[in-house]
């Protein structure tokens, strides 16, 4: 497998499968010390195909361990995207001698019917684990919640609401979310909807996700709906709403859409379960106009690096913040810092990147509001670039000459996303793996994914200006692969 993790392209400090294809993570819950992470997977072919539940587990949210497929298609159909609990009351009743249950919440998706026209093709289901997730037996009952006749019906992400003791069930279905209700989550009841006036609808709502989060003592709920295509940036991406949810109901603070994440390339993200007031985000760092098309060989596809999500007001708007999660440390290398340094056009970083295996965190904060680029680039001319634009005060990723560009017509681009602060200063963090760079802006106000294909390593680095700009503080770590 080593060796498997050593092909050109293959992230060094993201999970990926070690061969085949993979898109959204699902049933992402924390139990026993172990985070679990299972994914959509097709292990016959680098396309999207039959999907199971492919399985991989970590102590610390970097370093992944793939484990034996968890859930296979059966008569009912594909396995598709889902969640996982722990049933701590052993509600559901599948844990027998005292044993704690968890288990798996997800769509079977049935291509016979499908195929036959139907329109309730999509259905939801349970399996459970009595051996802390290492096997999963699906549940005689299937389908636990059936299709009442909607296309789009799938996703389901379900959470316990304390307060009446009760699970909720967040389900994409088709132009809005539903929510469901079950004591013991076989007996699912409709709640409520949201979202027909409220967010962005250019294409159809999936993988949703419900949570609390704090701010200033004062709790709010935060829905995060992924919607494909019809992104800020073209296709699949993510955004959300905050507001309360009263156990039946979602009311948000107002509709606007709000994107967790501006980039081309972070899809169907959600939470872990079972992390308390902890809420850790992991994406697909795809986009479906050419998640089946980009230029790896024998695997394709991989997550996210985990995110820390946080509240935060700015501008008078409640936001969602995204932040690398502080585990990442345990692969940082000791930083390479830059004090007060004077930038007079252009500095040359690469006597520190060049080493490094293009993997690394880079932290910078200029001393005033002005435009900036990191250029990172290759002895074959190509390069991605970076930055902000005081003009439009926005951040930008440019990668219109990155290398491998021509395998899909949208994969070319410049990509903006706005700056959410009044803040006098833009302070960035981003974390640049083989062939992926995530930009964490304002701590985590604008987040931006991206994925490139440069025919040789960037191991360059410059910081351009027009002018002169003072960076505060600028530092490099390497980060080492997660796969040894
Ligand atoms: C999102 C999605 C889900 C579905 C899964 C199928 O990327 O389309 O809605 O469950 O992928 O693989």
């Amino acid at each position: 497998n080593t060796q498997a993790y050593q092909a050109q392209y293959r992230p060094q400090v993201h999970f990926s499968p070690a061969q085949h294809w993979m898109n959204d993570p699902n049933g992402m819950v924390y139990f026993n010390h172990t985070y679990h992470l299972f994914f959509q997977y097709y292990p016959n072919d680098i396309i999207w195909g039959p999907m199971h539940w492919g399985h991989a587990v970590s102590k610390d949210l970097i370093h992944w361990k793939e484990l034996p497929i968890a859930l296979y298609p059966d008569s009912l159909g594909y396995i598709f995207s889902g969640s996982a609990v722990v049933d701590s009351n052993n509600t559901s009743g599948f844990g027998k001698n005292g044993q704690i249950p968890l288990i798996a919440i997800f769509t079977h998706h049935d291509p016979k019917r499908e195929a036959e026209k139907r329109d309730d093709f999509e259905n939801q289901s349970l399996a459970f684990s009595l051996d802390g997730g290492a096997t999963w037996t699906k549940y005689t009952g299937n389908p636990v919640l059936k299709n009442p006749g909607i296309r789009d019906f799938r996703d389901p992400k379900v959470m316990w609401y304390a307060p009446e003791k009760k699970w909720i069930m967040t389900l994409a279905t088709q132009d809005r979310i539903s929510f469901y209700s079950a004591p013991d989550l076989k007996n699912w009841k409709k709640e409520s909807e949201f979202g027909i006036k409220a967010g962005a609808h250019g294409g159809v709502w999936e993988c949703p996700d419900l949570f609390a989060l704090k701010m200033s003592g004062k709790t709010y709920w935060v829905l995060v709906v992924n919607l494909n295509p019809g992104g800020p940036n073209g296709g699949s991406a993510t955004q959300y709403f905050i507001g309360d949810f009263d156990g039946s109901k979602f009311i948000p603070i107002d509709n606007r859409t709000k994107w967790l994440d501006y980039g081309p390339d972070e899809y169907a993200g959600i939470t872990w379960s079972n992390t308390g007031e902890r809420k850790i985000f992991l994406g697909w760092m795809s986009n479906w106009q050419y998640a089946n098309q980009v230029p790896t060989q024998a695997w394709r596809n991989a997550t996210t690096i985990p995110r820390e999500l946080s509240l935060q007001l700015s501008k008078g708007e409640i936001l969602l913040a995204s932040k690398p999660v502080p585990e990442l440390k345990n692969i940082a290398e000791k930083p390479i810092a830059l004090k007060q340094r004077l930038v007079n056009h252009s500095l040359d970083l690469s006597l520190y990147t060049n080493k490094l295996g293009s993997r690394y965190i880079l932290k910078l904060t200029p001393r005033t509001l002005k435009d900036y680029c990191l250029r990172l680039s290759n002895t074959k001319g190509e390069e991605l670039l970076i930055g902000y634009d005081p003009v439009k005060d926005q951040y930008y990723i440019d990668r219109t000459r990155a290398g491998k560009l021509d395998f899909q017509k949208n994969f070319s681009g410049r990509f903006t996303a706005p700056r959410l602060t009044l803040a006098k200063n833009s302070d960035i963090n981003i974390v640049v793996d083989k062939s992926s760079v995530e930009l964490f802006a304002d701590g985590g106000l604008t987040t931006m994914t991206a994925i490139y294909f440069p025919t040789e390593d960037f191991n360059n680095l410059a910081i351009k200006t027009s002018g002169q700009l003072t960076l505060i503080n600028l530092s490099i770590s390497g980060l080492n692969p997660i796969w040894k």
